[in-house]
C-alpha cells in the first residue's frame, strides 16, 4: 500500500487490502505465434505512457522476445531525442540442470522473487508467457487479474478453445488451454476470492473483412458465454506492429518526430487508435479522479465482478 492508499484505507473508503496493489496482466495462449509478445510489448508501453509504474516479466526463457524488445528500447533511449519510458524488467533465466525438477525449482524461486519485488511497488505487472504448459505457466496464470489471450483469425487458433465441453468425456486434448484457465480461476478464487478477467483478443485481423473472419467473430461470441471470457476486437495485421521491434519502439512512441514528413501515415494512426481501443476494452484500473491505485483496483474488481455475474459466474 502506498501512502495515499493507506490514508484512504484508514478513512474507510476501501475494503481491507486483500488485493495486492499491482494489477497483474498475463498475456497467454498455449499456441505459439498468435501475438503474445507483440501484445505484451504494446500493452506495457501503453500503460507506461498513461503514467503508470510498470514492471514486466518475461517467462519465455527460450525466445525472450519481450526481453529483446526492452534491450532494444533501452539502447534507443540512450541517444533518443525524447524521453523513452522503460519498465522494471525481469527476464527469467533458463534452469541449466539436466534435471527437470531442479530447473523447475530454480525457475520457481526466480519467479517468486520477481513477483515479490514488484507486487507492492508497481501499479501494473505485465507477464509475457511461452507457448507451453509448465508448473510456472500455471502459477503465473493463477496470479492474473486480467488474462489477455490473442487469437488469430483462423479456426486452427479458435480450436484451442472450442473443443471444450462441460462433459469431460467429450473434451478434446486441444482444449487444454481452456482447462488451464478454468483451473487457474478455481485456484484464484480459493486463494484470495479474486477473479480472472479473461479477454480474448483477435490479432492480425485482415484488412479485408472476409466471410471467414465474420464466422470466427460469431464463434468467439458463442464460446464467450460457455467459457466465460470477454471477446475484444483487437489488432489488424499491420507492418507497424512489427517493424519497430529492432529499435525498441512502438506505434505509440512519437515516431512522427523522427520522420521526414513529421506526420504519421493513416495506417500508423489507426494502429495507435487500435492499441488505445484495446486498452479501453480491457477496462483496467483507471488513473485519475484522485483515486489511489488500490482504490482503483477495488473499483475495477467490483466493475468486472458485475460483468461476470451477468454471465452467471458466482463471484
Ligand atoms: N498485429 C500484428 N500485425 C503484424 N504482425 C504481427 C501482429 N501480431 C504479431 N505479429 C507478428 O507475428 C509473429 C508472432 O508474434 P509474437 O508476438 O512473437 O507471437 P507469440 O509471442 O505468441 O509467439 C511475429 O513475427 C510478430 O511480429
Ligand atoms: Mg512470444
Amino acid at each position: 500500500m502506498d501512502r495515499a492508499d493507506r490514508d484512504a484505507f484508514q478513512e474507510g473508503f476501501v475494503e481491507p487490502p486483500d488485493l495486492r496493489s499491482a494489477h497483474v496482466v498475463v498475456v497467454g495462449n498455449e499456441k505459439g505465434g498468435t501475438g503474445k509478445s507483440t501484445l505484451s510489448i504494446h500493452l506495457s508501453v501503453a500503460l507506461m505512457k498513461a503514467g503508470f509504474r510498470v514492471a514486466t516479466l518475461d517467462l519465455d526463457t527460450r525466445q525472450q522476445t519481450l526481453t529483446r524488445f526492452f534491450e532494444n528500447r533501452r539502447s534507443f533511449a540512450e541517444s533518443s531525442p525524447w524521453t523513452v519510458e522503460l519498465p522494471h524488467h525481469f527476464a527469467l533465466a533458463r534452469g541449466s540442470s539436466d534435471n527437470v525438477r531442479d530447473n523447475e525449482t530454480v525457475e520457481f524461486g526466480a519467479f517468486a522473487e520477481a513477483i515479490g519485488a514488484v507486487e507492492h511497488a508497481y501499479e501494473f505487472v505485465v507477464i509475457d508467457t511461452p507457448a507451453s504448459d509448465s508448473y510456472l505457466m500455471r502459477l503465473a496464470h493463477s496470479l492474473a487479474d486480467t488474462l489477455v489471450s490473442p487469437v488469430n483469425d483462423s479456426y486452427i487458433d479458435v480450436d484451442v478453445f472450442s473443443r471444450v465441453h462441460h462433459d469431460r468425456s467429450k473434451r478434446g486434448a486441444v482444449a487444454h488451454y481452456a482447462d488451464l484457465v478454468i483451473e487457474a480461476r478455481r485456484k484464484r478464487h480459493l486463494v484470495d476470492q479474486g477473479l480472472i478477467d479473461w479477454v480474448l483478443v483477435r490479432n492480425r485481423i485482415a484488412s479485408l473483412q472476409s466471410n471467414n473472419a465474420k464466422q470466427i467473430a460469431v464463434s468467439l461470441g458463442r464460446m464467450a458465454g460457455e467459457l466465460k471470457f470477454r471477446a475484444a476486437d483487437g489488432l489488424h495485421d499491420r507492418v507497424i506492429f512489427r517493424e519497430l521491434f529492432p529499435i525498441g519502439l512502438t506505434a505509440l512512441d512519437p515516431i512522427e518526430e523522427a520522420m521526414r514528413t513529421g506526420a504519421l501515415s493513416s495506417s500508423q494512426l489507426s494502429a495507435r487508435r487500435e492499441i488505445e481501443g484495446l486498452v479501453e476494452t480491457l477496462q483496467l484500473p483507471r488513473r485519475g479522479s484522485g483515486l489511489a491505485h488500490l482504490q482503483a483496483r477495488h473499483e475495477w474488481f467490483n466493475r468486472i465482478a458485475d460483468v461476470y455475474r451477468e454471465m452467471g459466474v458466482a463471484c
